[in-house]
Order: structure tokens, then sequence, then C-alpha cells
């Protein structure tokens, strides 16, 4: 069966998602579905031009209207910055197409919660690009908290920091103003986090946040005295409870000097424990307290054919995957989806829950007060 796809943003994460389909096919076959590379479509139109000459695409175009009614697109596929996601994936569902959006999937929880319930009503495939959730390190740690391996789970302490933006010589861009973004690190970085720690812990219940820009202005464009304001922030740190009952705190920043991709976090059970970052992706650090006394200490799980997904790329053990691999298991599991109907945990539902939890944050920051996500669902 082919999957034709119509690609909206032909930029990083365009060319992320294009790279996953070419290889999720080598690596799991055609049993999963031929992607077929319809059409790409950017706001540049050089963009649109050299994604369709270099990636594939049978056809370019400038309006991405003609991407979502195209009756030859089965799949709307969309990585273009965050504030075109809703309209986009709206328009895309509407025509009764699957829809693959990038994370954060909208600007608040009303706007997701509409998505994935026309989703639901359209009965197509709406998939999120969560990837994290999909690294066989955070199923494999899953799978030791719901084995009870841990114990009772009694605390998530994670941290997504890079240091990508620290320069103050950097242009304002997107991802600093809120109307294209919805917020700072909390959304680009945090939410991620906020994935790995819901699909691991369960709902968040409420929360307390701090959160601060300390750049406040930045060139326009690069070189250019002209300063535009930062609008949204360089860092969160979040109290948060677990509908678990377990305690949690999380924080991000995109100015972390040294911290490149350190989604990183430790998990303690009242039997063991989890240490995982995300700079050592292949690399997972458990504690045991049923390990003899003597020797008990961390020790390191490197990633092997026993690890959900692992298989697709390597036979042996401790060869080292990375980020574009899992956004191959990512399109895998989004392809079964369409070709013979799996389950799959990145859902628009799914993405809604990380924006409740996010408007929260946003909330109990502004407002310095705990803040409970669910009530906020009400609202
Ligand atoms: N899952 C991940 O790990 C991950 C990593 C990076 C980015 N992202 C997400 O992916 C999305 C895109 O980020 P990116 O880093 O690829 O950005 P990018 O700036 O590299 O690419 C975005 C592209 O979209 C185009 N574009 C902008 N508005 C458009 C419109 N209205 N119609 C068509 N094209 C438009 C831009 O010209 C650009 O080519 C964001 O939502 C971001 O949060 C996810």
């Amino acid at each position: 069966m082919e999957i034709r796809i119509g690609l909206i943003g032909a930029g990083w994460m365009g060319k992320a998602h294009t790279n996953a389909f070419v290889n999720a096919l080598i690596a799991f076959g055609q049993e999963y579905g031929k992607p077929v590379f319809e059409i790409v479509t950017d706001i540049s139109e050089e963009a649109a031009k050299k994604a369709c000459n270099n990636w594939g695409f049978s056809r370019w175009t400038i309006d991405w209207k003609e991407v979502v009614e195209d009756p030859h697109v089965d799949v709307v596929d969309i990585t273009t910055p965050n504030a075109f996601h809703y309209e986009v994936a709206k328009a895309a569902l509407e025509n009764g197409k699957h829809v693959y959006c990038e994370k954060p999937l909208t600007l608040s929880y009303q706007q997701s919660k509409e998505l994935a319930d026309l989703a639901r009503q359209k009965g197509v495939i709406n998939y999120v690009g969560y990837n994290n959730v999909m690294n066989p390190a955070n199923y494999y740690i899953k799978k030791l908290i719901d084995s009870g391996k841990l114990g009772n789970v009694m605390r998530f302490d994670g941290t997504y920091d890079q240091d990508m933006l620290l320069d103050p010589a950097l242009p304002i861009s997107w991802r600093h103003i809120n109307k294209y973004s919805g917020s700072g690190a909390l959304g680009d970085l945090g939410s991620h986090l906020i994935s790995v720690s819901q699909f691991l812990m369960g709902n968040i219940e409420s929360v307390n946040a701090l959160s601060k820009t300390f750049i406040k202005q930045r060139p326009s464009s690069a070189g250019s005295h002209d300063l535009g304001e930062v609008e949204n922030d360089d860092m969160v740190s979040v109290l948060a409870n677990y509908e678990n009952g377990a305690v949690g705190t999380l924080s991000s920043s995109r100015i972390a000097a040294g911290r490149k991709n350190f989604l990183s976090y430790e998990i303690q059970g009242t039997e063991g424990s989890v240490y995982y970052s995300l700079e050592r992706l292949n690399e997972v650090n458990v504690y045991f307290t049923s390990d003899n006394s003597a020797d008990r200490g961390y020790r390191t799980v490197f990633l092997g054919p026993e690890h959900k997904g692992y298989t697709a790329f390597n036979p042996a053990p401790g060869i080292a995957i990375g980020f574009n691999d899992i956004k191959i298991l990512e399109v895998h599991e989004l392809m079964a989806a369409v070709v013979k109907g799996t389950s799959y945990i990145c859902d628009f539902a799914f993405g809604a829950s990380i924006d409740l939890t996010v408007s929260a944050i946003l909330e109990s920051a502004a407002d310095q007060k705990w803040v409970d996500v669910k009530n906020k669902s009400i609202v």
C-alpha cells in the first residue's frame, strides 16, 4: 500500500520526517506501507523547490491549502513553526486526511482538544511528534516502573536544558514571539520533558511554577542594532504532584551554558532508581535494592536487541542509535497505524494533555500560585 505524503514546512523537522519515512521503509519493509513523496510546501519558494529536488518530492507549491486539499495526499505532515499547526491540521482533518504534526500540537489546550475531538470524529490517524516517547530507553524504563521493579515510585526529577540561545547576539526568531510559539523554553523543550514524564509516570495533578526571561531583547535580525522584545521564558522550574502520588521537579532552560541536549531525569522508587540522559542516549543507569548489598551501586545498561525498537537498526547490543533513528521509530508507528490500524501513544489527545499541563504551568508562573491541572480542563 502506498502512503502518499504532503509535507508542510521544509526546515529541520521537514528533513528529519522525510528521512524517517525513507528509512522506515528500509528498517521495517513494505508490509507497513511504501512512502510516496507527493508534494512539499513552504512559505519560502526557495526552500520548497530545494526540498522537492533534494528529498524526492514530485511537486512543490507555496500554498499549504493546495496540500491539505490534494486528493493524491493521504498523510499531511506538518513541520511548520508551532503557530501554524492548528489551522493547517484542522483543514487537513476536515479534508479527511491522516495528520502527522510536530510538537507542541498547538498554542493552547483548547485548540489541541478541538483537533483531538475532530480527529476522533473523522476516524483518521492523528499523530503528534513527541519522539522521545519512542526512545527504546524510555520504553525500557516504563517496563521497569510498570513491572514494579522500582517498587513504589516516589519521585521524578527531570530537566531539559540546551544552550542554543545563550548567545544574546542571536536574533529574534519565531521561538521568542508568543503568537508563533505559545511559550519559550517551556513549550519548546519542557513539553518534551513533560511528554516523557507523563508517559512514564501518568498525568500531573497540580503544579507550582517559576519562569524567567534573562535575555529580554535580541537583535531584530542577524547583526542588526535594532532590538526586538523577547516575549517568553528562557527558563522555567516546576514543582509537581502526579496523580499516582509521586512528587515531581521539572525544569527547562534554553540558555544553559554547556548543556547541548540535556533531557535528563532520575526516577526514585522504594526498590530502585533509574537515571537517564539523552546526551548519553544509549545508556540507562539503574540501581536495584535487590542487588547483593556488597556489589550494590548504579550500573549502566546499554540499549540492545531486548529493548523495543532497537532491532530495526542493529542485531547486537551497544551499537549506538541516534535522534534520527528515534524519528524512524515514530514514523513506523504512524505508518503501522495507517496500514494495519495498530494503536499508538502520541495521538492528538496525548498532545492535548501535554498542552494542558503547559497551560497550567504558564498560569502558575504568571499568578505565582498552585494550579490544579485537571480543573483547567473544565474551564
Ligand atoms: N520533535 C523534535 O525533536 C523537534 C525538534 C525541533 C523542532 N520541532 C518542532 O518542529 C516544528 C518546526 O521546527 P523546525 O526546527 O523544523 O523549524 P524550522 O524553522 O527549521 O522550519 C520551519 C519551516 O516552516 C516554514 N514555514 C513557516 N511558516 C510556514 C507556513 N505558514 N506554511 C508553510 N511553511 C512555513 C519555514 O519557512 C521553515 O522552512 C516546530 O513546531 C518545532 O517545535 C520538534
